[in-house]
């Protein structure tokens, strides 16, 4: 998953010409043994590292937009003064350096200070309200809130309850690498042990909520166990839908939500050969191009005609479906499955296929019950402001639980996508410290198959038109979905750049 951004072009330290950066344009060159970022603004000229801190995406690739560059890879956002990981899905700062004109030419000096601002617990004590903070919920925007509440100074007590037994991890690395057996066990953490302890995080796992007390500002737990909070972030994610068909509770048909999900498949794919997926939406693919990695027999069965073809179009759903069938997975679309047993998975039209381990992936349900149960208006999603605050002020939602009015389409929307996530996770953090930041991302989601990964910006429920440029064949294209003469989303392959340009487009609330 990581790049490989050895470091390579001029000695920075050694000094550029000044008329070899143009105004907005990036040089990639080395400094320290490091690849660095110089880059022109104005009258400014910054030096950053140029290496992502999440998969260590190639930042001199990505676009800068004022004084922030994107990384090409998931969007991530970095300052070009300070390094900070402004936005996710990168969190770590990357490094900064003094730059120098003389005599016509720039140098890149000393590394500076880093600019982590990320705060011991006791840093600046809480003194007004909130004193104590809890967030319901360790996966994406549960983990980013924590982490840019105490990137923000706050000093107060911070909780984090999450039923899973395990820390903050990757998430969508568990139908990715770690399934096929690229990523080992360490990359899956988003952070170890010593952050919750050095950040005074208090990470309360394996405990499932079961009652959110909204006058008493309480979180109950299903061990009787309670906790005060006077601001609460609600980030119960989704879980997978279940398919009502005999056999679907035997111990080969699994679905994938949790790293245990993930573990336990892992081992059953170990002991299989023949792989039954059902659904043919982004997880369920990931999982059979997985397996495929793995050297098992896959099918996959669905009733669409097409792969993915309701989010991405039929010229997607036929390059994808074209893509698996080239790596050996099999596909029996239109179908339905009618029964599982031990040893054998049988459609709807009386066909059998043989499978020693079956996986669901035919969606999630968001987790709504506790809001649902504590009088919150929900309407297919917990419903939050643009600041993501719910109907009862001091409690905030985001991630896949949350329904937000979003800028640039006008809809209220509801996703579910890890940077989203994890954006909404950062903002609900800076709005529980009064901060009245307004969530205003574009959605942005990617899907690795093989060795390709689709990008997405923008959300795009329906559209009147799709407009292709490129060769999708060629792994070479933009696909963008419009609706009314407006470009509602974009889909890309390879083409990083044309994808955060839609991005910041979206975002200045232009038609990319
Ligand atoms: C295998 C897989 C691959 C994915 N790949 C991608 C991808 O490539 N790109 C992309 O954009 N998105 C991807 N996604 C989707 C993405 O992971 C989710 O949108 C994202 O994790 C949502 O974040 P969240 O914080 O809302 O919920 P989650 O990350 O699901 O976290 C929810 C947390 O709440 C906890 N919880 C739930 N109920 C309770 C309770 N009652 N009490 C206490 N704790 C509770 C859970 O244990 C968990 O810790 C993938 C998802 C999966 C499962
Ligand atoms: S590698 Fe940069 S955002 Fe993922």
């Amino acid at each position: 998953m990581g790049g490989d951004n050895k470091p390579s072009g001029p000695d920075l330290k050694a000094g550029i010409p000044e008329s070899d950066l143009a105004d907005g344009a990036i040089v990639l060159g080395q400094a320290d043994g490091e690849a660095v970022l110089l880059t022109r603004r104005g009258g400014e000229i910054f030096a950053i590292g140029a290496t992502c801190t999440h998969y260590s995406g190639p930042l001199a690739e990505g676009v800068i937009d004022g004084d922030v560059v994107r990384c090409p890879w998931h969007h991530a956002c970095f300052s070009l003064r300070t390094g900070e990981a402004l936005h996710a899905p990168a969190f770590a700062p990357v490094s900064c350096w003094r730059v120098e004109r003389s005599g016509g030419r720039v140098y890149v000096r000393e590394k500076l200070e880093p600019s982590e601002k990320m705060q011991p617990a006791t840093a600046r004590p809480a003194a007004t309200s909130p004193q104590q903070i809890v967030l319901l919920g360790g996966g994406a925007a549960g983990f980013a809130a924590a982490e840019m509440l105490r990137r923000e100074g706050f000093g107060g007590k911070v909780v984090m309850l999450s039923a899973d037994e395990s820390a903050p991890y990757d998430r969508p690395n568990l139908s990715k690498d770690y399934l096929s057996g690229n990523a080992p066990e360490e990359w899956i953490p988003l952070r170890g042990p010593e952050f919750y302890q050095e950040n005074g995080i208090e990470l309360v796992l394996g405990a499932t909520a079961t009652a959110i007390d909204t006058k008493g500002r309480r979180v109950a737990l299903a061990d009787g166990r309670s906790y005060a909070f006077d601001r609460l972030l609600i980030a119960t994610g989704a879980e997978p839908v279940k398919l009502p068909i005999p056999g679907a509770e035997l111990p080969h048909v699994r679905t994938l939500r949790s790293l245990a999900d993930s573990r336990a498949l892992v081992e059953r794919a170990k002991a299989s050969r023949h792989a039954v997926v059902i659904g043919a939406s982004f997880i369920g693919l990931e999982v059979a191009a997985a397996l495929r990695h793995r050297g098992l027999d896959v099918h996959v069965v669905a009733p669409e005609q097409r792969p993915m073809e309701k989010v991405l179009g039929p010229q997607f759903g036929d390059f994808v479906r074209s893509l698996h069938e080239q790596h050996g997975v099999h596909f029996h679309l239109g179908r339905k499955p009618g029964s599982i047993n031990a040893k054998q998975v049988t459609l709807d039209d009386g066909s059998t296929l043989a499978a020693d381990l079956v996986v669901i992936g035919v969606g999630v349900r968001p987790r709504l019950e506790l809001a649902e149960k504590a009088g919150l208006t929900v309407d297919r999603g917990i419903v939050v402001n643009e600041q993501l605050e719910t109907s009862v002020p001091g409690i905030f939602a985001a991630g896949d639980v949350a329904r937000w009015p979003d800028h640039y389409s006008g809809e209220k929307l509801r996703i579910e996508h890890w940077v989203v996530a994890e954006r909404q996770g950062q903002v609900a953090a800076l709005n529980m410290l009064g901060r009245g930041e307004r969530f205003a991302a574009a959605p942005f989601f990617w899907s690795q198959h093989y060795d390709i990964s689709i990008d997405y910006v923008g959300h795009a429920a329906q559209w009147d038109r799709l407009d292709i440029d490129g060769d999708m064949a060629a792994h070479d294209v933009a696909v963008r979905y419009r609706k009314n003469g407006r470009t509602m989303a974009v889909a890309v392959i390879f083409r990083g750049e044309e994808s955060l340009k839609a991005e910041i487009a979206m975002e200045h609330g232009i038609s990319p």
